[in-house]
């Protein structure tokens, strides 16, 4: 790699950065925020290729963010989930804990998903007239579906949210947060051992029981699972419920379209995840040996980022990239991802958006954006995009 790639600019607007690096080909070179270079693939074909290349490794074996000062033991049962491995590990991984994570165990959860949304819209209407819906709808809805759905006790659960926050917000930062990391694993630690000999009928003890044949999983894939269900199953649904909330809101008229066609949700819903990814950035690839990457020579142990969110605004997939539409006829957007990796929670994710979503307009036919529609704020990330804060008028 050259010694000056760009640093990548996690401050500017989306659309800056898209264009840029649409501009500039398949592959860029930049900078994360804390200095490492990376390989960049932005355009659809080529990102849906990249994540189908064997040669490119989600193995955890470069340093990228600041893992080598977490103890060895710490790292292994953190780095050690299907999202972290190759095959043929992969495919036995998902495989076992598929077993576990079965359709019914979703769909279970839909009324049990409507009740928590209806305690969170109960306590937004008997606040204040202005709320902010990240912090009390976007946010704690789905910590407590996949809490409940993992089986994390509720005095365990703020602890889990504080630790997940922090480890998102740390990938990439100058500063990886080691203590809540150790913390968090530590604390995974302690709840499959008391699920081992207590067990309850939720997925964290189903993943202890599963079996295939003789196989089962470790120690580390078990905690790693379990880290990756927490991580993977909250900020990106809170991201989704958040996005979609803001698109409506943002214009009145769509959110009308809704509130009188219920049934065109789910279609909006994919261009909410198209349009505004949730998750930015597959996980960091490493290459794995010397090769060609659309055009350009990358060495072995060199890191590839590819990137969703740009693949999603790339004309050449989409017709009007850059336009919100929500009725989209086509739309094979790659916001869980592509491949074998693809989102195990997507069904979960999709049915809570759903309900979250449509509850909120249904309960709130006056809510208006309390602030003007550019002066909303996203969190900073590296792989992830979702809102800071978004604050509603309850009443119009
Ligand atoms: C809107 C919400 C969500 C989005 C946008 C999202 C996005 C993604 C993406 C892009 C990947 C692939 C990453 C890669 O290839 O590097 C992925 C993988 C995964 N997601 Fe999600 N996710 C969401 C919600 C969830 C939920 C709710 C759960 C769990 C309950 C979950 C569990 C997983 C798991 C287990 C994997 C790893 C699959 C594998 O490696 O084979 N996700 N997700």
């Amino acid at each position: 790699m050259s010694d000056s790639p760009d640093v990548l600019d996690l401050t500017g607007t989306v659309q800056d950065f898209l264009t840029s690096m649409h501009a500039a080909g398949p592959v860029r070179q930049v900078r994360l925020p804390n200095g490492v270079p990376v390989w960049m693939v932005t355009r659809h074909a080529e990102v849906r290729e990249a994540l189908n290349d064997p040669r490119l490794s989600n193995r955890d074996q470069h340093d990228w963010f600041d893992q080598g000062a977490l103890s060895p033991q710490v790292r292994s049962a953190m780095n050690t989930s299907m999202l972290r491995i190759d095959p043929p590990d992969h495919t036995r991984l998902r495989r076992l804990v598929a077993k576990a994570f079965v359709p019914r165990r979703i769909e279970a959860l839909r009324p049990r998903v409507e009740h928590l949304s209806g305690d969170l819209l109960d306590r937004l209407a008997a606040g204040a007239d202005e709320a902010d819906l990240i912090a009390g709808y976007a946010s704690p809805l789905p910590v407590q579906v996949i809490s409940e759905l993992l089986g994390v006790p509720v005095e365990d659960r703020a602890n889990f949210r504080r630790w997940a926050d922090a480890f998102s917000a740390g990938l990439g930062a100058p500063v990886f947060p080691v203590r809540e990391v150790t913390d968090f694993v530590a604390h995974l630690q302690g709840l499959v051992a008391r699920r081992r000999v207590d067990p309850d009928d939720a997925l964290l003890s189903a993943l202890i029981a599963a079996r295939d044949q003789a196989d089962r999983l470790t120690e580390d894939e078990l905690i790693s699972t379990a880290f990756l269900f927490v991580v993977a199953g909250h900020e990106t649904t809170t991201n989704l419920i958040g996005n979609g909330l803001y698109l409506l809101l943002r214009t009145p008229e769509l959110a009308d379209h809704i509130r009188a066609h219920p049934e065109d949700l789910p279609q909006a819903i994919e261009e909410f995840l198209r349009y505004e990814s949730p998750v930015t950035g597959a996980a960091l690839r490493t290459v794995t040996t010397a090769m060609n990457l659309f055009g350009t020579e990358v060495a072995a142990g060199d890191l590839v980022m590819v990137s969703l969110h740009a693949a999603n605004r790339d004309g050449a997939a989409f017709a009007d990239a850059d336009r919100f539409l929500m009725n989209r006829e086509r739309n094979p957007h790659l916001s869980f991802g592509y491949g074998i990796h693809f989102c195990m929670g997507a069904p979960l994710a999709r049915m809570e958006a759903q309900v979250a979503i449509g509850d909120f307009l249904a309960r709130f036919p006056q809510a208006r954006l309390a602030v003007d529609a550019d002066a909303i704020e996203w969190h900073p990330g590296l792989l992830t995009r979702g809102l800071a804060a978004l604050p509603v008028r309850l009443a119009g």
